[in-house]
Formats: C-alpha cells, sequence, structure tokens
C-alpha cells in the first residue's frame, strides 16, 4: 500500500490493467521506487543529458516576436535543439537506464509524430537494447522521414493496422505486445499517461526542462515568468514544464489540437468540454469516447497531438483551474509555425507551433513587459513532408516527381549496368 496515493491525481490515473501485465508493473514499479532514489541513477541520468543529449536546452529570448507582439517579452524554452529533435529523449533515455536497471534486452515503444520512436531507437542503439516502435499506419505515412531514422538507428518499425490507425492505436498494439514478452521487455511509454507508475514516472524525467527554465529565467531576469505556454497531446511536454512551477504564481496554459472543425474526428480538444470521464488504456482520464464509450477518431494536422485521451495529472490540473486549456486550430498552428520562422528564424515542429499559436491568439491581452515562455517541444525539419505541401503545394509537387523520375533513371540504368552506382553496405548478417 506504500505510496498508494501517488498511483491517482485526484480522481485520475490507477492501475486498470488485465491480470497477465500485473508482473510486468510490479516489477516496473519496483525498479522505479528503487531508482528514483538512488543518487547513482539521477547522476548516470545527469550525465547523459549533457554528453548526450546536449543538455541544457536555450531559454531564448526571442527579441523580434516580442516586437510583433507589442512589448510582451517572450522566451522559447528550445526542445528541439535536444537530440533527436525534441523533448521526447529525456523521457526516452531515462526509461532506458532504468530497462537497463532491470536487465532487459529489448525495448518497445509507441509513437505517433515519431518523435518518441526516434528518440527510443536512438538510446536502445546506444545502450545495444533491441527495439520494435509501434506505429499507427496514418502516421507511418506521414512521418515517413522519422520511420527512416528510426530504421537506421536498427529498431524495427511495426505497422498497425487497427483503429483510427494513429496514436492511440499504437499505444494499444505496444501493450498487447508486452504482455506477450514480459521477461525480456520494458515497454517505453512515450508520454505522461497510461497506468502507475508511467504517469508520474514519465513526468519526472521530463522535469528537467521546468527545472532549466527556471534557474534561466531566474539568472536573466531575476523573476519568474508571468505566464507558460506549451502543447498538450498526451502531456509530457506540457507537464515537463509546467511541474516546476506550480507552486508559484504563473500562467500555466496549455493548448491542445482544435484540428480542422468541431465535429468528432476534426480535433484533439480533450479538456474543452467535449471528452468524458473514463477508463480507457487501463487508466482513468478524459477521453474523446462516444455515447457507448468507444473512442471518437481524432484529427490534428500535427500527429503528435492527434490523441484520444490526455495524462491524469493534467487532466486533475485542469479540473481544478491550475491549468488553463485553449486550443489552437490546424491553420492557426501553420501559420504561427511560418510567422516564428521569418521572425526569428526557427522552424518549431507543428505541435510546438500550437504552443505559439497559442500566445499569439493571447497577446492582444497580455499587458506590456509581461514576460512569457513558449515551451518549442521540437523543431520542424521532421514535418517537411506536410508543411511543405500546404505552404508550397506546386513547387513541391514538382521536386517530388523530379526526385521520383530521377531515382527511376538510376535504378533502370543500375538494372542495365548489373550494379549500384553508390554499392549500399552489406547489414549484420546479410548473406555476401
Ligand atoms: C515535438 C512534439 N511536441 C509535443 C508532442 C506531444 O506530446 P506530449 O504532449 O507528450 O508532449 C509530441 C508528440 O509526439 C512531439 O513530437
Amino acid at each position: 500500500m506504500k505510496r498508494h496515493d501517488e498511483r491517482y491525481f485526484g480522481s485520475y490515473g490507477g492501475r486498470y490493467i488485465p491480470e497477465v501485465l500485473r508482473p510486468a508493473f510490479e516489477e516496473l514499479e519496483r525498479a522505479w521506487e528503487s531508482a528514483r532514489s538512488d543518487e547513482a541513477f539521477w547522476l548516470e541520468f545527469e550525465r547523459l543529458c549533457g554528453d548526450y543529449i546536449g543538455r541544457p536546452t536555450p531559454l531564448y529570448p526571442a527579441g523580434n516576436l516580442s516586437r510583433d507582439l507589442g512589448g510582451i517579452r517572450v522566451y522559447l524554452k528550445l526542445e528541439g535543439l535536444a537530440h533527436t529533435g525534441a523533448h521526447k529523449i529525456n523521457n526516452a533515455l531515462g526509461q532506458a537506464l532504468l530497462a537497463k536497471r532491470m536487465g532487459k534486452k529489448r525495448v518497445i515503444a509507441e509513437t505517433g509524430a515519431g518523435q518518441h520512436g526516434l528518440a527510443t531507437a536512438a538510446v536502445a542503439a546506444r545502450f545495444g537494447l533491441e527495439c520494435e516502435v509501434f506505429m499507427g499506419e496514418v502516421d507511418m505515412a506521414r512521418q515517413h522521414p522519422n520511420v527512416f531514422a528510426m530504421r537506421t538507428f536498427g529498431a524495427t518499425v511495426t505497422p498497425v493496422h487497427d483503429g483510427s490507425r494513429t496514436l492511440t492505436d499504437a499505444v494499444n498494439a505496444a501493450l498487447k505486445n508486452w504482455t506477450e514478452r514480459i521477461a525480456d521487455t520494458h515497454y517505453v511509454l512515450g508520454s505522461a499517461l497510461g497506468p502507475h507508475p508511467y504517469p508520474g514516472m514519465v513526468a519526472r524525467f521530463q522535469s528537467v526542462i521546468g527545472i532549466e527554465t527556471r534557474r534561466q529565467i531566474m539568472e536573466r531576469e531575476g523573476r519568474l515568468p508571468d505566464a507558460i505556454y506549451a502543447c498538450v497531446g498526451g502531456g509530457s511536454n506540457s507537464i515537463g514544464i509546467f511541474g516546476a512551477f506550480l507552486a508559484d504564481d504563473v500562467s500555466l496554459v496549455g493548448v491542445e489540437a482544435g484540428g480542422s472543425g468541431s465535429e468528432a474526428g476534426m480535433h484533439a480538444v480533450r479538456m474543452g468540454g467535449k471528452a468524458r470521464v473514463g477508463v480507457v488504456q487501463a487508466y482513468k482520464s478524459y477521453f474523446l469516447q462516444d455515447g457507448d464509450g468507444s473512442l471518437l477518431p481524432t484529427h490534428s494536422v500535427s500527429a503528435g497531438l492527434d490523441y484520444a485521451g490526455i495524462g491524469p495529472q493534467l487532466a486533475s490540473l485542469g479540473d481544478s483551474k491550475r491549468i488553463r486549456f485553449i486550443e489552437a486550430s490546424d491553420e492557426e498552428a501553420i501559420s504561427a509555425l511560418r510567422r516564428t520562422a521569418r521572425a526569428e528564424g526557427i522552424l518549431p515542429a507543428l505541435e510546438s507551433a500550437h504552443a505559439l499559436a497559442g500566445l499569439f491568439r493571447e497577446a492582444g491581452s497580455l499587458d506590456k513587459g509581461r514576460l512569457v515562455v513558449v515551451n518549442v517541444s521540437g523543431r520542424g525539419d521532421k514535418d517537411l513532408f506536410i508543411t511543405a505541401p500546404i505552404l508550397e503545394r506546386s513547387d513541391w509537387m514538382a521536386f517530388l516527381e523530379r526526385e521520383l523520375d530521377s531515382l527511376r533513371t538510376q535504378a533502370l540504368a543500375e538494372a542495365s549496368l548489373g550494379q549500384a552506382r553508390v554499392k549500399r553496405p552489406r547489414l549484420d548478417g546479410e548473406p555476401s
């Protein structure tokens, strides 16, 4: 019964797992309990945060945006400069260390935008762990560059064909796979959600964002910010930055994906009154569900915000009004991305562009001189195949056609010569 209350955030959270997963969760909970109070574990985590991830990430004073927005003072926490391009690596690193501690040889993960899969594949390579990433077929198609990158790191990427073929279904597939390989596998869950101990554990690994931000803003300004904006998918980058300011007089704003409309299937807004409390994927929170409790389809231009549930701590902090939730549409996110790129020469991930859009929408009502931090959770290179067709469709189509033509011509020439121009190195175990 020790720490039993930690399983819940208000009435949300818990651990509603099938019997077959009980041994895995009990083993994980024991390992986490011992690691979290082990100084050596955290020293190793901190060392690798510096050496491998490149932390601390900068807190950048965005002077041009500040001027454009009429005199509020904007700082951007640039998590996109972390290794693999987003905050996801903070958690993946922590859980990989835990997997090693438990003697596991294999890790699995779910991924939506591909950033968590990429981060898990990278740390798996770093620690010599076998890695399989489950990814909805739809997300695999829209985030193909990340699929390629995961495979380059040696991971297997397994397509999920069920349901809406996005993140929610990938979580189900990963949980199912875990039941079949409990003995040698650790499931690296990618956001601050799921059954206990994941929400608290992921939030702890991501708390490095808020701890750094607090130190950096105090060093620069000698005071705390007035407001912090972060996008909210499952909730890991938001609770990661908000966590260090929960007890302070700092306004915390979570920005959800308003998508392309307010009807079911066109957005992923859980905290705006459209979701219902339920137990889904073995934890209790707000989920977008129909009258029978089945999950509704979701939509966002950003794969990482396209999820039907929300982490239990955020659900509770939303109910208590400690976090205020707003939404940004696909269109607003794209426009915020372009504005940030042009003003500061910084290309945010589509997910992070929602946080920026949230600020841009509200900036007019903020007093001059107000100090605002936006968590730019990732960088936008991964989204090129989504943003380019939106911003420059015909040029992009012409580029892709040229690329395809040249690849086809090259393949034909190689076939007739019987050899490739650039030889692909043989992979381990591949026959010569
Ligand atoms: C760059 C980026 N930001 C935000 C998110 C949303 O996840 P979370 O709410 O867990 O931070 C994702 C998810 O893939 C992401 O890749």
